[in-house]
């Protein structure tokens, strides 16, 4: 019998967790046509309650006191726990709490802050520049900001409202709506538009009409047009909670953990160890939907531009570059910033002022902790157990050990994030006809599913708010997870909502 990895190792880490009410929250988290409750009698409660829990990785796993909006405020009163920053790694405290700032911060087109430096905006002060031409949200926060700042999406969709935000005369796409989920959307075929590639991300917004904008006469994409020629993809946003940790793993580790379930997972038919390595490095990339990026930094400028319109060191060129007209801003609208004096006295200059803001978005989510699952029950417990009978954990490798590592507390640390970060072919159902890296348009990274408690939207696409539902799509022709979900369904309903209620605890 193939050992599953790491399963020994949670009662140690759920011994060690606070217990997290477990509220059911039902109320307006239904998306159009879909609500909670399947006809199998299998049933998801929704997402988890109570205060947005993150487990103390570093100490300074949260936020400085002033960086919290006043509903966070109430919560660290109620229970100051849930924040404390630690007294070690003053650097990292610095970066991290800079990189909170920035990562919440709204862009516009034209900054307001001092010429020359586009982005350079202080901690604590919130504005930026370098929006467009094109654009799907003006800041990481509108799509990274459920339960907590660096979460995913939230039951409200904040991009219905920046379609006409500043004068903005966009119209919203139908894929968006005011309770759905928070997308981006790739054109499967593209041969219309200038310098952007069949399958890659097209902004759903552009910044004609803005105030801060004039003269820009950048067209939207004709997204009713598209939607109705069936070439449209979607991808809804992944949490970044315990990034920092996948980044520490080596490639050695992932390789092994995959290798121990092997026997197990080629008895329910699944390919392990197809790993998305790097084009030009040769070493597996973690992040995405995918597993197209390799690190944090690469995602983070990388976002910057494809999100926001924000050009900078990783990648100096606005994506639409025929749109001459909508261009406001020397390149790269973000770099690291360059000091006009020599700082005098080391308590007024703060290294963090230097870096960039992909940096700084880099280091927040490196630094972030893991989410903190709620306390285990006895059927929560029954359901982590058919989780790993019936094979899910071939996939969803329950655990990973980071290497040695600069970071305070990221060395040699068991972590728990269910997922083997290696591609399988899901079949038909999920197939979205995009290849990234060494992904195919049938492939997709087993999804993480820690933080999956509080989540309200599944599956790439977001296609579904209800957990039984996302287990039952993993099922069409060709996926490698046929056999285990035949595995599910054969177990009695009392054991298959167990495993919901167990996902629920992540
Ligand atoms: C318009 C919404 C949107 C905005 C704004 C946005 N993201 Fe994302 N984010 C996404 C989506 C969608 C994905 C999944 C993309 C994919 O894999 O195809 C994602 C995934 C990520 C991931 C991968 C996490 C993981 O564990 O795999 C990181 C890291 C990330 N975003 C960082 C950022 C940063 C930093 C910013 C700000 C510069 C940002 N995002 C802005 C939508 C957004
Ligand atoms: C063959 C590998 C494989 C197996 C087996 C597997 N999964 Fe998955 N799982 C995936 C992949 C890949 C995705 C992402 C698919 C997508 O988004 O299109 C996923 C997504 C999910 C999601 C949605 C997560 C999110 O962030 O949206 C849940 C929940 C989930 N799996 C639970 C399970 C459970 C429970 C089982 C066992 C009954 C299981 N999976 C078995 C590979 C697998």
């Amino acid at each position: 019998m193939p050992e599953k990895k790491g399963s020994n190792m949670r009662k140690l880490h759920f011994g060690t967790t606070a217990a997290v009410s477990a509220l059911a929250l039902t109320a307006s988290l239904t998306m159009a046509g879909a609500a909670f409750g399947q006809a199998s009698g299998v049933s998801d409660p929704g997402p988890r309650a109570g205060t947005p829990a993150l487990l103390p990785l570093k100490g300074l796993n949260a936020f400085n006191v002033g960086d919290l909006t006043t509903a966070e405020q109430a919560a660290l009163a109620a229970n100051p726990g849930l924040f404390s920053i630690s007294s070690t790694g003053p650097g990292e405290i610095e970066m991290f709490n800079a990189g909170a700032n920035f990562f919440t911060e709204t862009v516009s087109v034209v900054p307001a802050g001092v010429p020359g430096h586009i982005n350079d905006a202080p901690p604590g002060d919130v504005s930026g520049g370098g929006l467009g031409p094109s654009f799907n949200a003006n800041s990481c926060l509108v799509c990274h900001a459920s339960p907590i700042e660096g979460g995913a999406s939230g039951t409200v969709n904040p991009q219905v409202k920046l379609a006409t935000l500043d004068g903005a005369h966009n119209t919203v796409p139908p894929f968006i709506s005011t309770n759905g989920p928070i997308r981006e959307a790739r054109l499967i075929s593209a041969n219309t538009n200038n310098g952007v590639l069949s399958g890659d991300v097209f902004g759903l917004f552009v910044i004609a009409g803005r105030s801060d904008a004039p003269g820009c006469t950048a067209t939207q994409t004709n997204w009713p047009q598209q939607v109705a020629a069936n070439n449209v993809i979607f991808r809804i946003p992944i949490n970044t909670f315990g990034d920092g940790l996948v980044e520490m793993t080596s490639d050695e580790a992932f390789e092994t953990d995959s290798a121990a379930v092997a026997s197990s997972a080629s008895t329910n038919g699944i390919t392990t160890g197809s790993f998305n390595h790097n084009g030009n490095t040769g070493t597996i990339a973690h992040f995405g939907w995918k597993a197209q990026n390799v690190s944090l930094l690469l995602f983070a400028g990388e976002a910057y531009n494809v999100e926001q319109g924000v050009t900078n060191d990783l990648f100096p060129n606005e994506r639409h570059f025929e749109q001459a007209n909508c261009l406001f801003n020397p390149l790269p609208e973000d770099s690291e910033n360059l000091l006009t004096t020599t700082p005098t006295t080391p308590s007024g200059f703060a290294f963090a002022d230097l870096a960039s803001d992909i940096t700084q978005f880099a280091f927040f989510m490196r630094l972030s902790a893991v989410p903190a699952p709620a306390a285990q029950t006895a059927a929560t417990s029954q359901g982590e157990s058919e989780f790993i009978s019936v094979g899910c954990s071939d996939c969803h490798i329950v655990s990973h050990v980071t290497a040695s590592s600069i970071y305070t507390s990221q060395s040699n640390v068991t972590y728990f994030p269910f997922s083997d970060f290696a591609l399988h072919d899901m079949g038909t159902g999920l197939e979205d006809q995009v290849s990234q890296g060494q992904a195919n348009g049938l492939q997709f990274r087993s999804a993480p599913l820690w933080g999956v408690g509080q989540r309200t939207f599944f599956l790439h696409d977001g296609r579904t708010n209800n957990l039984v539902t996302a287990i039952e799509d993993h099922k069409s022709s060709g996926s490698e997870a046929n056999t285990v979900i035949n595995n599910f369904n054969k177990l009695s309903a009392t054991n298959q909502q167990d495993i919901i209620a167990f996902l629920r605890t992540l």
